[in-house]
């Protein structure tokens, strides 16, 4: 039998909308979210988001769609919304890293990275909002990054990217608190998933570990946890937070 405290991290019942779900941080979060007894909407560019949601235990809802065309956005709000009635919780996950020296960024790569970082979290954000505020209930997590509070090199669009995407949170959550819906955002350093692993390889990635605190970089597990606190019963008090995990390097 669960006691009080356990229960407050169950999701039974609850419809959570992740998008970015067919592999690294968004699929931890969605096996996580599942095990806890959600139902899923799984979205993703990739149509692997559908061997995805069907390797979970129960019944989920995948979607392959680009999160920055907002037709798309509001097509699979409503196909979430025809099949669950509602949702609760939105984990806007999915982002691009593309890195150049600030002299050499094209405005596609400016556009692109804006596009899925800040914009489709925004549009989804306001998308789901309206059946949110109805309820007097809900829950929005977007993964930023310690890019949002700390300059790296190579990543200007990146970095300008996150820093947004904390400042849209910090808005939302003010906007939104009397509507019973928090809005928080986690800010991992390196987490070891393919865009992880891209962005940090070889030497890079070895200088970047010695100037982490804990000396190592972030499992996709570890950044799921503090993403279901975030959403859990536990959390209710909390909005507009900027939740770091990196193993201490951006206190330095
Ligand atoms: N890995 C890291 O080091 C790290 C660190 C800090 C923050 N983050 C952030 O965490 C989030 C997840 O990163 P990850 O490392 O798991 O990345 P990943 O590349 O491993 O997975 C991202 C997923 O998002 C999907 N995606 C990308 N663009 C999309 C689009 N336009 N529409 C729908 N889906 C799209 C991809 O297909 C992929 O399945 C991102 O927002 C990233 O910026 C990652």
């Amino acid at each position: 039998m669960t006691n009080a405290f356990e229960a407050g991290f169950r999701l039974d019942g609850k419809v959570a909308l992740i998008t970015g779900a067919a592999a690294g941080i968004g699929q931890a979060i969605a096996a996580l979210f599942a095990a806890q007894g959600a139902r899923l909407v799984m979205l993703d560019l990739s149509g692997d988001v559908r061997r995805a949601a069907e390797d979970l235990p129960g019944d989920h809802l995948a979607i392959a769609c680009d999160v920055a065309d907002l037709a798309q956005i509001q097509a699979a709000v409503d196909r979430a919304v025809e099949k669950y009635g509602t949702i609760d919780i939105l984990v806007n996950n999915a982002g691009v890293a593309l890195l150049d020296k600030a002299a050499d960024v094209r405005e596609q790569e400016w556009d692109t990275t804006m596009a899925v970082n800040l914009k489709a979290p925004f549009f989804l954000s306001q998308a789901v909002a309206r059946i949110m505020a109805k309820k007097g209930e809900g829950r929005i997590v977007n993964l930023a990054s310690q890019a949002s509070v700390v300059a790296l090199d190579r990543h200007v669009a990146y970095c300008s990217s996150k820093a947004g995407l904390v400042s849209m949170t910090e808005v939302l959550a003010i906007e939104w608190a009397g509507s019973g819906i928090t809005v928080n955002a986690i800010s991992p350093t390196v987490v070891e998933t393919a865009l992880g692993k891209k962005a940090w390889a070889g030497e890079t990635g070895a200088a970047m570990k010695r100037k982490i605190p804990v000396g190592r970089f972030a499992q996709p597990e570890e950044i799921a946890s503090a993403v279901l606190y975030l959403v859990s019963e536990h959390a209710r008090i909390m909005t507009g937070a900027n939740v770091v995990i990196d193993g201490g390097y951006t206190v330095q």
